[in-house]
């Protein structure tokens, strides 16, 4: 019988045959699905396991303290924090081109990834340590929409599959490869994963990044991470983080439209409000949110975000849209 405790049971004996008494590095996103991997990985080889945490900037409020803090307080990883924040900026100036930010996003990820873990082996080398593992969080519907499973298109290219470079000098450990996102969250659960980080939406690598319509800025990132913050926010006041299966807030930085505040008038951006249903994100249905729900978080977001003057709400199914804009 497939129930959670044999899958875990069978990935952590598979991840101990793979990695025999070899050392493993993982990359956290702060997303459900790295955290799980690393949190199996670490069931089954301990502290020979080490976590790096690149911040690229593109990642929403409280994140970071969530995965320094509270992940860490759960599994009791080791674990490296790098401040990338300025690279990723200077990286994505000018850029507007999806899948180029994409590119861009996934190449320096890798570099500054790389970099961490070089600098986590040499420190490890002096006790004699050798890092020839690579974990990562890929789901079953990576696999697939990366072109990976049976003649599937490319249809994004996902910087978490498909995107290392040629030369790697590790061997990939994907415990996940198998699985659909409600399966990793029993796996988590399982695990003893706090339920803020086992239920958390679905978060995409390239983060923020492919939230902002147009060029990625500094600015423009601390509008969208308000603006989204205050819909989470109200989300879960409503009880509604069961009912969606995420809730993307893009910013359309490069439209303005008019409206007007007190006296005077305003020419500010639009957020889009995304929420879906879905079981495995290879298809969506646009969830029908509570309308006082939505007034809530439309009138917090006009008044509390200067810059955001209108929140329009996505009434598309996937397909044909995708869950993100970008
Ligand atoms: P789309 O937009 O393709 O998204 O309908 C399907 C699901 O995947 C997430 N997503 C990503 N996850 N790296 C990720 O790890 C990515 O580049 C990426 N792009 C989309 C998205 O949030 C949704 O849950």
């Amino acid at each position: 019988q497939w129930t959670t405790s044999s899958i875990v049971g069978e990935q952590v004996e598979r991840i101990r045959a793979q990695v025999g008494d070899g050392s493993a590095i993982c990359g956290l996103s702060g997303g459900v699905d790295s955290a799980v991997a690393a949190a199996l990985v670490q069931r089954a080889i301990g502290d020979r396991l080490t976590c790096v945490f690149v911040d690229h900037g593109l990642l929403r409020a409280g994140e970071r303290a969530q995965v320094e803090r509270d992940f860490v307080a759960a599994t009791g990883v080791k674990l490296v924090t790098v401040d990338a924040r300025e690279r990723f900026m200077s990286a994505l100036a000018g850029v507007t081109d999806p899948e180029q930010k994409r590119k861009i996003i996934g190449r320096e990820f890798i570099r500054v990834f790389e970099q961490a873990a070089q600098d986590v082996q040499d420190a490890a080398g002096e006790h004699g340590e050798t890092f020839g593992f690579l974990v990562q969080g890929t789901l079953y519907p990576d696999v697939v929409e990366s072109g990976g499973g049976a003649g599937a298109a490319n249809i994004k290219s996902h910087h978490n599959v498909g995107g290392l470079p040629e030369d790697l000098e590790f061997e990939l450990v994907e415990p996940l490869r198998a699985l659909f996102k409600d399966e990793v969250r029993r796996v988590g659960l399982e695990l003893g994963l706090p339920e803020t980080i086992v239920h958390r939406q679905p978060f995409p690598g390239p983060g923020l990044g492919i939230r902002i319509i147009g060029e990625v800025t500094a600015e423009r990132l601390e509008i969208l991470r308000a603006a989204d913050s205050i819909a989470r926010e109200e989300l879960t006041a409503a009880g509604l983080d069961r009912d969606i299966w995420q809730c993307p807030v893009v910013l359309l930085a490069d439209v303005r439209s008019v409206g007007v505040q007190g006296d005077g008038r305003t020419y500010g951006h639009p957020v889009v409000l995304r929420p879906v249903s879905s079981e495995d994100a290879m298809t969506a249905d646009w969830t029908r949110l509570p309308y006082d729900a939505l007034e809530r978080i439309s009138t917090r977001i006009t008044n509390e975000v200067a810059e955001v003057n209108r929140v329009v709400l996505d009434v598309t199914s996937k397909p044909p849209g995708t869950i993100e804009w970008e």
